[in-house]
């Protein structure tokens, strides 16, 4: 039987899931795909044995030893971060090599140079688990929604900032103490601030909207922003008002320029996005032929992660199998017809808005306030004051009708340097129930 040969660079927790994956799954893949994949090496510079399942699996602390090899067919890099990941990959394409990686930091800043390297020498790029953990959504957009134009990407792309965001909704934990049982489970980032601050969502939408529109999309395009202002208040009163906080990337296709966004965001409470909890991940697209789709499941963790970059070894393992090298393009698009993006600035943006403002509880206030939106053009839907300050600052919660983003900039810095309010005011997007 035809033999597909993977050597795994890093054996930390995503690497751990693929090698058990291809382990307990031998018999299956064997039989889906005609041929046998055999893990001949790990290279992990911490490492110092391999459980037992694995003894006959050369352990290196030199990954050179896998670009090197003339047996590997597909070396798996899964050690996270920019460097040396990037010259790992770099190496193993320039060697022949097929490469499949789970790092959506690096891709969303060098994916451009790693898949012209790929095309080049005509090799192939798996990365499905780099969004969505298990859930095999990069294959669905590339493949299942080829003849689609998309018109948006709206989804909850980060495990660990809803898992996080779920506990404080649901048993009112602190932050800390959710984002330390997040780290346990394995869904955490290295950095968790990548994790709480948006960046590992701006990753993932960075590599969506590539495939979606045939762009070159890469971080810098992403308007981003955390959950770590999110206090339990804005969770509660969120609550109250009939909506959830998620941290939402969301993409719209404008034809000649695309929104590109990460943000906490007030979901009505029926919207599906609201009823995705803990680790899940969901990611809806829009598309004109088929409508409304989204997927759902885990979004981290070791045997989803697991799944998703087997999923990619026997994808890759048919490929070569087949003689049909990259029959499918890294990003959908053949690379000739890939364009640089133009995105929407943010200050164009409308949508309703839900603001914090810490201020004095004291005559006049509200009205400098509401006196400061009604100059910018901004109307009020509603207004909660939260407890009686007698020295201490109160909450002022506001709910506004569609403002425009440029209007609201300029509103909150006026209304953060009035005397009277004496802490940064929050201002969280809130979702139309259409949207
Ligand atoms: N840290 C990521 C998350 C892991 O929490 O979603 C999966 O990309």
């Amino acid at each position: 039987m035809k033999k597909i040969c993977v050597g795994i660079i890093g054996f930390g927790t995503v690497g751990s899931g693929l090698a058990q994956a291809l382990y307990e799954q031998k018999e299956r893949i064997k039989q889906r795909m005609g041929a046998e994949v055999v893990l001949t090496h790990i290279a992990d510079i911490s490492a110092t044995s391999l459980p037992e399942q694995f003894s006959d699996v050369i352990l290196t602390k030199d990954a050179n030893d896998l670009f090197t090899n003339p047996d590997i067919d597909i070396v798996v890099e899964l050690i996270g971060g920019m460097e040396p990941a990037k010259t790992f990959l770099l190496k193993a394409i320039a060697n022949g090599k097929h490469v499949i990686t789970a790092n959506k930091a690096l891709l969303s800043v060098h994916g451009k140079e790693i898949f012209e390297a790929a095309v080049k020498q005509n090799v192939e790029v798996g990365f499905e688990a780099s969004v969505g953990g298990g859930i095999p959504v990069i294959k669905a957009l590339k493949e299942g929604l080829v003849a689609n134009r998309i018109n948006s990407i709206k989804g909850i792309m980060n495990g660990t900032g809803n898992y996080i965001l779920t506990q404080m909704t649901d048993h009112g934990t602190p932050f800390a103490e959710v984002l330390k049982t997040a780290q346990e489970l394995g869904y955490a980032e290295a950095d968790p601030t990548y994790d709480v601050e948006g960046i590992d969502t701006a990753h993932k939408l960075a590599i969506l909207m590539s495939i979606a529109y045939g762009l070159n999309v890469n971080l810098d395009h992403i308007t981003t922003e955390g959950i770590s202002n999110i206090e339990p208040v804005d969770i509660n009163i969120a609550r109250e008002f009939g909506y959830r906080i998620k941290l939402l990337a969301i993409s719209n296709n404008h034809g000649d320029h695309v929104e590109a966004r990460v943000h906490p965001t007030m979901v009505p409470e029926n919207h599906m996005l609201a009823t995705v909890n803990g680790a899940f991940n969901a990611i809806h697209f829009n598309g004109d032929t088929v409508t409304d789709v989204m997927l759902y499941g885990p979004g981290a963790g070791m045997r989803p992660t697991g799944s998703a970059v087997a999923a990619d070894v026997v994808d890759i393992g048919r490929n070569i199998l087949a003689g049909a090298v990259n029959r499918v393009p890294a990003l959908s698009y053949q690379p000739e017809f890939m364009k640089e993006p133009k995105i929407t600035p943010m200050g164009e943006l409308s949508c309703p808005f839900y603001f914090r403002i810490t201020a004095l509880d004291q005559p006049g206030v509200l009205s400098d306030i509401a006196g400061i939106f009604a100059k910018h053009n901004i109307s009020i839907k509603s207004v909660v004051q939260k407890g009686r300050g007698q020295k201490e600052p109160v909450y002022i919660v506001f709910r506004t009708h569609v403002a425009l983003e440029a209007d609201v900039i300029a509103a909150i810095a006026e209304i953060d340097a009035l005397e009277t309010c004496t802490a940064p005011t929050i201002k969280i997007r809130v979702l139309s129930e259409n949207e």
